[in-house]
């Protein structure tokens, strides 16, 4: 049977399967479907400081091989998570915690507080800069630098992970931004806007007229973002976007990825995340790889 742990920033993972944050909360309700000590790490629905209601609904909706989401960060806030959730999730595997903010403080400050708590941090640079009209902090590079450098400074040894939005002028141009600013591991693709239009009422189809993009319809875009970002930057990559099977996570590892995320696939089929894992094993063994870590980055270019 193929090795299948891979080392990320000095970490082992018993494997590269991580749940993607925001589609698999703390990883409770799924823990009553199947063990999730199975993962190599799960990836934590988005933490502010305070807690956060979300957007109005609708807030999700499916459109042809994608969904639409603007749920808006709920989550009960990083105490509540620290207090209640943690020590559970970390008896269980790996722990990411994926933060986000409305200002620099703000990731400052959920840094400190989780740093030395968790295995890792993840940095959703996709969230709307209060301070500067609501931009987001991932487009500009100057902008994706100075949130990963204050990030980082407050993070202690506690390796951060940089999670890149695609939409972006350059993608290669960002992730060297995150590098230059300190960060550990970049993870992308988050979301990519959109907009989807309920024709009888004329409507879009979320009350926020606007939502992220995900799901199998988005894979080829994120396999060349992720091709592109791993071969800009010397630091480790987790890919993700559209994976829903074993032979999918398969080629973001070849494009360059130590470790993949999947996300709205848990949707469709809750135990994919458990599937994908054997799946990558019976891969190997099929194909006499005898350790997963061996496919990053192997893609022959024509
Ligand atoms: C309902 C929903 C909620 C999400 N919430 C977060 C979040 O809180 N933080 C974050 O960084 N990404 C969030 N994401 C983005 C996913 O983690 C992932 O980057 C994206 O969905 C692409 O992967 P996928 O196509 O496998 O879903 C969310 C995605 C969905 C569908």
């Amino acid at each position: 049977m193929a090795d299948l742990r891979v080392t990320l920033c000095g970490k082992e993972l018993k494997n590269p399967v991580i749940p993607a944050s925001g589609t698999f909360g703390f990883g409770r309700e799924y823990n009553e479907i199947y063990d999730i000590s199975a993962l190599g790490a799960v990836a934590t629905k988005g933490l502010t400081l305070l807690p956060r209601l979300g957007n109005p609904v609708p807030r999700i909706a499916e459109s042809r091989g994608v969904i639409l989401n603007a749920v808006g960060l709920q989550n009960p806030g990083v105490e509540s998570f620290i207090a209640n959730d943690l020590n559970w999730l970390k008896g269980k595997t790996r722990v990411i915690a994926n933060v986000a903010g409305s200002s620099l403080e703000d990731y400052g400050a959920i840094c400190a507080r989780l740093k030395g708590l968790v295995d890792f941090i993840e940095l959703n640079i996709s969230c709307p800069n209060v301070k500067c009209g609501g931009m987001t902090f991932g487009v500009r590079p100057e902008n994706v630098e100075e949130v990963t450098r204050i990030a980082k400074s407050a993070c202690g040894d506690t390796p951060l992970i940089v999670k890149l939005s695609p939409n972006v002028e350059s993608i290669a141009a960002n992730a060297r931004a995150a590098e230059r600013g300190g960060a550990d591991c970049i993870s992308l693709v988050n979301t990519f806007t959109g907009m989807a239009v309920d024709i009888e009422s004329r409507r879009p189809v979320l009350a926020n007229n606007t939502g992220g993009v995900s799901g199998t319809g988005i894979k080829p875009i994120a396999v060349r973002m992720v091709y592109e970002a791993a071969h800009a930057v010397s630091l480790p990559v987790i890919g993700m976007g559209g994976i829903a099977c074993a032979e999918d996570a398969v080629e973001f590892l070849m494009a360059g990825a130590v470790a993949v995320q999947v996300g709205t696939q848990n949707f469709t089929d809750s135990l994919a995340c458990l599937k994908i894992v054997e799946g990558l094993g019976a891969w190997c063994d099929r194909h006499g790889v005898s350790s997963v870590s061996e496919l990053t980055g192997t893609l022959k270019l024509w």
